[in-house]
């Protein structure tokens, strides 16, 4: 899969042709390579890829061709030296933490995550003795006093636009500040895809996705990757995943690459349809507060300015009242899916609290801001007028 792929492409050139060329039978559509186990040319080659002095391919847990071409176009897309793709963005967060700590290590993250990846922290790492301190990560110093007082402190870990609140946080200045303490900054990069957004272009280490969101789109895949340097992706590849067994699937990665051929448009069409019914909600008697980076009254929407070139199709907003006009709400709506996971063509809308936060005790979400009225849009690209209709006659009936 070594084609010819051009630094100087621009994104959207690299999402159709950054995998790095077609197929040996000259299928422009790259097959897809179904199979567990790859046949050895005899038995001193199968010994020999064993052994590292063969190049080639020898079971599918290992790897693949066709995962092999997403991982380089995903590399490609976030400006890194490689990538693994792995089974899903929880089995990409896991890997990548793993790959820095080991017991008796801890690392510092921000406290608004993904419920899983809260809970991941919170519950799953410290039964292998990895201990994660979670502070407020929009406070530099709360970060920076966490990191002084944890022990081994191996990595700073955080989300932006975090989920489900859009608290924009600052790369360039948490990179900064985790490098003077020799952290690896891992960056979940989700909300933003490498189309909004290059965490990268700022220092940081190491890049996570959960690829079922906006690089898939289409709602029809689980997975995740893990971007970084070609050493860091070797030693999570070798001394982990390879024995944790999370890898990608050839279809997942198949339709991961069809995804990103229209990441660059789809992603077009979600912010300008979100940033409209921001504008909108931000003016409705019937919501109280709306959370969306590209609105001025975002309290980060400065840093959204420097670190993104555009605010991504994910809106919360808190509505007047309470949750129990909030399920009215979601009830009385048409178009969209009332469902969790994010970044598809369908408008998605839920409750945080509720489903994809419920891992949080209430007064954790309470200081991670995640208020109980709290719903969150995931914007599609339907028509935005349509949009806008459905979410006006909804309004009307709570
Ligand atoms: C920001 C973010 N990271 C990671 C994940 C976990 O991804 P997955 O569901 O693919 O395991 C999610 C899931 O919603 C997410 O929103």
């Amino acid at each position: 899969m070594s084609g010819k792929v051009k630094d100087s492409w621009r994104i959207a050139t690299k999402a159709i042709h950054g995998f790095g060329g077609g197929d040996p039978t000259g299928s422009v559509s790259l097959p897809i390579y179904q199979t567990s186990t790859f046949a050895f040319k005899d038995s001193q080659h199968g010994a020999d890829l064993f052994a590292g002095t063969a190049e080639g391919y020898i079971y599918s847990r290992i790897s693949n061709p066709t995962v092999d071409a997403f991982q380089h176009e995903i590399a490609c897309l976030e400006g890194g030296e490689a990538a693994q793709g792995l089974a899903s963005g929880m089995a990409a967060s896991f890997n990548a933490v793993m790959t820095v700590c080991r017991t008796g290590d801890s690392f510092v993250s921000s406290d608004t995550l993904y419920g899983g990846t809260y809970a991941l922290f919170s519950h799953v790492l410290p039964r292998f003795g990895v201990i994660a301190h979670q502070v407020d990560g929009t406070d530099l110093n709360k970060v920076e006093d966490a990191i002084k007082k944890a022990k081994n402190c191996k990595a700073l870990f955080f989300e932006t636009p975090a989920n489900p609140t859009l608290a924009v946080l600052d790369i360039e200045e948490l990179t900064k500040l985790g490098h003077k303490y020799d952290l690896t900054i891992i960056v979940d990069n989700t909300f933003a895809t490498p189309i909004l957004q290059h965490p990268f272009d700022f220092g940081v280490d190491v890049i996570v996705h959960s690829t079922t969101k906006y690089i898939n789109g289409h709602g029809d895949v689980v997975g995740g990757c893990v971007v970084g340097d070609k050493k860091f992706i070797k030693s999570l590849h070798d001394d982990i995943l390879v024995e944790t067994g999370a890898s990608m699937t050839p279809l997942s990665a198949w339709l991961l690459l069809r995804g990103l051929k229209t990441l660059p448009i789809r992603m077009k069409q979600h912010c300008f349809n979100a940033n409209r019914i921001a504008q909108f909600l931000s003016f409705h008697p019937k919501i109280e507060k709306v959370h969306y980076p590209g609105l001025e009254s975002h309290p980060g929407h400065k840093i959204a300015q420097k670190q993104m070139s555009d605010f991504s199709g994910m809106i919360a907003f808190e509505i007047a009242g309470g949750f129990e006009e909030g399920k009215k709400l979601m009830d009385a709506i048409e178009l969209a899916a009332v469902a969790v996971s994010l970044g598809d063509c369908d408008t998605l809308i839920c409750h945080p609290a509720s489903t994809t936060q419920a891992s949080y005790t209430p007064e954790e979400r309470e200081a991670a801001g995640i208020k109980d009225n709290m719903i969150r849009l995931s914007v599609g690209i339907e028509d935005v007028a349509d949009l806008m209709d459905d979410l006006n006659q909804a309004l009307r009936k709570i």
